[in-house]
């Protein structure tokens, strides 16, 4: 069955109130649409684990830095709907700007720190952007569990921080990368590719991979990351914005693992910004 899409706060609420006041979990999948199968995976994990679940469907205006990103960013709300049917939510709470961002609304939510590195630098106020709206989410749909992929590991670190720095009653739950057979990870973004763009666009994680096993056998990671740089552009890649190696943690950068770290990495394919981490 489709499930029902609320589109204004008031409909939300006549939905959650009853739940909260059973102190039910309700579990909440905050998406920007075009649905994958990492977006899927996200509600199969909320299902097992709450008594209701809500994806949320919101492209959030203040994430964006470009207008042009904005605009071109897919929306495919039909066809959202169309692949929960199977998992029996309880409600695609899709809000129009107003509901999120009402007429004089003035407050931000800005995570210090984590945000200064990698998509903070590269992409000004998008952790703004995010933490704001997520901050709203959480309060909305009176969530006390969210659902995060890895994929986007710098803002699950960032939304977790701001839940418990704020006393958000909510676990942040992080889910892994889901990816597609080739080995790239999934992304709503991965339908702006070309064909000719999605036949390259693997070679990301397979860079990503090589430098991990290299680091594995104690290689020096500079001289690793050179390499890969020189082959990304070899296969038609524009600029890397980075391709560091992060603690897992605090995000800071590291030459070696020493601590739990990740690879981390964006890059420009055919116009299309492709991001990727993995553990190393
Ligand atoms: O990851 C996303 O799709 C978005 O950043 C999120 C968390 C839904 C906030 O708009």
């Amino acid at each position: 069955m489709t499930p029902a899409i609320l589109r204004s706060l008031p409909a939300l609420r006549a939905i959650t109130r009853p739940w909260q006041m059973n102190g039910a979990r309700i579990g909440v999948v905050p998406t920007m649409g075009a649905l994958h199968d990492g977006h899927l995976s996200l509600v199969a994990a909320a299902k097992a684990v709450c008594d209701h679940v809500i994806v949320t469907i919101f492209v959030n205006p203040r994430q964006f830095t470009s207008q042009d990103d904005l605009a071109a960013y897919p929306r495919t709300e039909a066809e959202d709907a169309r692949k929960l049917e199977r998992f029996e939510i309880d409600a695609i709470y899709c809000p129009d700007v107003a509901q999120i961002y009402p007429s004089g609304f003035a407050t931000t939510v800005s995570v210090a720190g984590l945000t200064e590195v990698m998509d903070g630098v590269h992409r000004p106020g998008h952790f703004d952007g995010v933490a704001t709206v997520v901050t709203k989410l959480f309060t909305q749909t009176s969530a006390t569990d969210a659902f995060f992929g890895e994929k986007d590991y710098q803002q699950l670190q960032v939304v977790t921080r701001l839940a418990q720095d704020l006393d958000l009653p909510v676990i942040v739950h992080g889910c892994p990368t889901i990816r597609e057979i080739d080995g790239l990870a999934m992304s709503s973004r991965n339908l702006l590719l070309s064909d000719r763009a999605r036949t390259r666009a693997p070679v990301l994680h397979e860079e990503m991979e090589r430098i991990a096993e290299g680091l594995h056998r104690h290689e020096d990671f500079e001289t690793m990351r050179d390499a890969a740089l020189d082959r990304l552009d070899k296969a038609g890649f524009g600029r890397v914005d980075y391709l560091d190696l992060r603690a897992a943690d605090d995000l800071r950068l590291l030459d070696k693992p020493t601590r739990p770290a990740r690879l981390f990495a964006a890059a420009w394919l055919a116009g299309v910004r492709l991001i990727d981490n993995i553990a190393v």
